[in-house]
């Protein structure tokens, strides 16, 4: 049992923080590499517990994955790599659900476990299968695992009823080694996705309008391994930047892409933070009060819904009421029951929660259920006054590197 993460409220963060590569273009490029022929180097690839489960699912296909001293990522696939990812790994990593486009266009069939329903809620595939399918893939559900072959693939036009992320993933992936053209529509936009589609490009793919919601993917014989260095993590930086407003600090967020980051900056000063440019980073410093306001989750570039907890705890001591609505994930005000236990007052009534703001909250002993939710509950205890201890605290360490230094490097009191 991990031990619980314990933190003493009250300080305000101050100092610099440098943001790691992100945790969802990382993990999505780690299982595309197994499309690539020869060695793929990774760079800005962060030390967490969700790329280490990744890593570990690979080695069991047969990938040689290893850090090398100047912290990059090598991946080398060997010729006859796995086709089926082990139940014992792929329960702990939703994720693991992105080698079935890789793996596919492969080596023309996969067995993918199934990931059950998580913690924000059921979390289907529907989208994914209707656009492999649309390809060519004969994709059937076979005792918790999807059976998929895929013998004669030919380019096609993919319709997203939802701009799924995973789903323009895993099509994008199928159609990079799949003869013709394929146009994904209504496809994702998150930064994530273009970071796949430059990965893909940069090992010999073709590619063009991802970040769009139109995607021309021409297929191509084969893709050849590269070096590649991985954005670095918008939410991780929204995170510390919630954490410096709700502390009322100043800290320097460095190695960010502002533009990712738009949608949270936006937010953040409709609170009353002063955030502007400084160098390569972004200045966060904390308003006076925190004012109400009111946020709906939609897909990029709207405000993120992994930043959804976070806003809730930042929220829950501001002057006046804010209403958040979630409207990607049916499940994901997890984090409210426990965070109303350090005093917050939180309705919710159906996709919205109604936070009344109080005038501070008090630290507890709480629960992460999710990661997101895990890292709201940390806003949470730098707010409060006394000592917070948050246990299950491994969620947060699945997305979030250094997390206990970097808190530390900024003044919390984190232990
Ligand atoms: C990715 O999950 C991220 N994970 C999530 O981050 C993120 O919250 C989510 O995108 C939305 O931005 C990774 O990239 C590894 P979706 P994904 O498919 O791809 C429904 C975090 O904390 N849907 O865009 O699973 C689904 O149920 C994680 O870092 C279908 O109905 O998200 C959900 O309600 C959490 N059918 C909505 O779409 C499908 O076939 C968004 O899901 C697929 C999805």
């Amino acid at each position: 049992m991990e031990e619980p993460l314990h933190i003493e409220g009250g300080y305000p963060l101050e100092g610099k923080v440098w943001i790691s590569g992100a945790k969802n273009a990382c993990l999505v490029i780690m299982a595309a590499s197994v499309m690539v022929q020869g060695q793929t180097i990774l760079e800005n690839v962060p030390r967490i517990r969700d790329v280490e489960v990744l890593a570990n699912i690979l080695r069991r296909l047969g990938v040689s994955v290893t850090r090398q001293e100047d912290n990059s990522l090598s991946i080398i696939v060997p010729e006859d790599v796995g086709g089926e990812t082990p139940y014992d790994l792929a329960k702990k990593l939703r994720a693991s659900n992105l080698l079935l486009g890789a793996l596919l266009a492969t080596r023309k069939e996969a067995r993918i476990c199934l990931p059950g329903g998580c913690d924000i809620g059921s979390r289907p595939m529907d989208l994914h299968l209707k656009g492999l399918s649309a390809l060519g893939a004969k994709v059937k559900l076979d005792h918790g695992y999807i059976e998929a072959s895929a013998r004669h693939l030919q380019g096609n036009r993919v319709y997203l009823d939802f701009p799924s992320v995973g789903a323009t993933e895993n099509i994008m992936m199928l159609a990079t080694l799949t003869p013709g053209q394929t146009m994904i529509e209504n496809a994702a936009k998150e930064p994530e996705i273009v970071d796949l589609a430059n990965f893909l490009n940069a090992s010999g793919g073709r590619i063009r309008g991802a970040g769009t919601d139109m995607i021309r993917i021409e297929g191509v014989k084969e893709l050849r391994g590269t070096r590649y260095a991985v954005i670095p993590d918008r939410i991780e930086a929204g995170t510390y930047m919630a954490a410096a407003v709700a502390t009322g600090g100043n800290i320097l967020v460095e190695n960010v892409i502002p533009t990712h980051l738009y949608p949270i900056i936006a937010k953040l000063q409709e609170t009353g933070a002063t955030i502007q440019e400084e160098g390569r980073g972004l200045r966060v410093i904390g308003g006076k009060e925190i004012l109400p306001v009111d946020i709906k989750t939609l897909p990029y570039p709207g405000f993120p819904t992994d930043m959804q907890s976070q806003m809730i705890a930042l929220l829950s001591v501001a002057k006046g009421t804010s209403v958040i609505v979630e409207n990607v994930f049916e499940n994901r005000f997890r984090m409210v029951d426990e965070i109303k236990r350090m005093g917050a007052e939180v309705k919710l009534e159906g996709h919205a929660a109604v936070v009344q703001g109080v005038p501070r909250l008090f630290g507890a002993r709480v629960k992460a259920s999710d990661l997101r939710a895990g890292a709201a509950l940390a806003i949470a205890g730098l707010m409060a006054k006394g000592t917070t201890e948050i246990d299950n605290a491994y969620y947060v360490y699945r997305g979030y590197e250094d997390v206990k230094a970097k808190l530390r490097g900024l003044g919390a009191k984190v232990r």
